[in-house]
């Protein structure tokens, strides 16, 4: 599917849930977000239809994400389904790690390409401010556990934030090396719910002149990641939005738990899929048109600010 400037768009996130367990400052309010109308969030069969067309139209790969995915019940069943649906070469979770171990044998089951863990921090104490209510413990468990039942490629995601966790860049490094996974820093996002941006925004350059990190190819990183080493070797990747904006080569679309294909992370267009269920031809039409209104890129630098919740688009 190739949209209004020539982007091949095979990437698909989706969000089955806006629920999490966790608080993190950065992505939802201290209380929590009001509950849902059960009617308003689409079943896993529901879904499952859209992407059956997604998937004739040439998305590829899929991540679920949330909120917190593995809150909603059913989803590893959903992970393995998806994956047998053709076309789909790839398929991806992002998840804040406390709920792997209560899932280890399911895992077990499923194919997963990819695992992203969020932890933002390696220390206790600011672990639990971050999330605001978080275990450390359940996460670097979680990670043990992926690791344990070969999950291949697992990735660390850590939200940079000045003043909290800058200081750690080479802990991280020093993590991702000796349990074999990669450590990416994301450049925190401003949004106008929970917007820490401005409290805690830091630039990768930064860092990398900070450290003296050294570019390196990305071999092995997803493609709008860069990889950097410390002068021993030691790998960080980051992934820059702000600093180095990367919409020019962007390949994605995410659908959200109440049915809407968002175009932008930081846009409000949308296609309404949901009135639309039932309908193969009439989705695949609005898809079709729709993709042509996605945005050439982000406008953060214009001031141009996301209003949906994070947690409910799923990073
Ligand atoms: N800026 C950058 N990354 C964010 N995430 C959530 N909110 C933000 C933000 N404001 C990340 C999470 C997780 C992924 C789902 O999105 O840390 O890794
Ligand atoms: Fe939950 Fe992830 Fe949002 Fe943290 S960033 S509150 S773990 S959805």
């Amino acid at each position: 599917m190739i949209d209004g400037f020539g982007r091949n768009i095979d990437y698909l996130r989706v969000s089955i849930t806006d629920r999490c367990n966790f608080r993190c400052l950065y992505c939802m309010p201290e209380e929590g977000v009001p509950k849902k109308d059960h009617n308003d969030i689409l079943s896993f069969e529901q879904m499952e239809s859209i992407i059956e067309v997604l998937a004739e139209l040439g998305i590829k790969k899929i991540r679920v994400t949330g909120g917190e995915p593995l809150v909603r019940k059913g989803c590893v069943d959903f992970i393995d389904k998806i994956s047998k649906i053709k076309g789909i070469e790839q398929v991806c979770l992002t998840t804040n790690g406390f709920y792997i171990d209560s899932h280890k044998e399911e895992l077990k089951n499923t194919r997963l390409d990819l695992l992203n863990i969020s932890l933002d921090s390696l220390n206790e104490d600011k672990f639990k401010t971050i999330t605001r209510c978080g275990d450390i413990k359940e996460v670097l468990s979680g990670i043990e556990t992926a690791r344990e039942i070969g999950v291949k490629n697992i990735k660390i995601n850590a939200v940079l934030m000045k003043g909290i966790n800058d200081d750690e860049i080479r802990e991280f490094a020093e993590f991702g090396k000796e349990k074999n996974v990669k450590i990416r820093f994301i450049e925190i996002m401003p949004f106008s719910i929970c917007n820490s941006y401005e409290k805690y925004g830091i630039s990768a350059d930064e860092i990398i002149k900070r450290y003296d990190l050294i570019r390196t190819p990305d071999k092995d990183y997803s493609n709008n990641a860069e990889t950097y080493k410390f002068k021993d070797g030691l790998e960080v990747g980051f992934i820059r939005p702000i600093s180095k904006k990367f919409c020019a080569a962007c390949n994605r679309v995410r659908l959200t738990a109440d049915g809407k294909l968002l175009l932008c992370l930081h846009g409000t267009a949308y296609i309404d899929l949901k009135d639309k269920l039932g309908n193969k031809e009439a989705i695949k039409n609005a898809i079709l048109e729709g993709i042509m209104n996605k945005p050439k890129e982000h406008g953060i630098d214009l001031g141009v600010i996301q209003n949906r919740e994070m947690n409910s688009i799923g990073g």
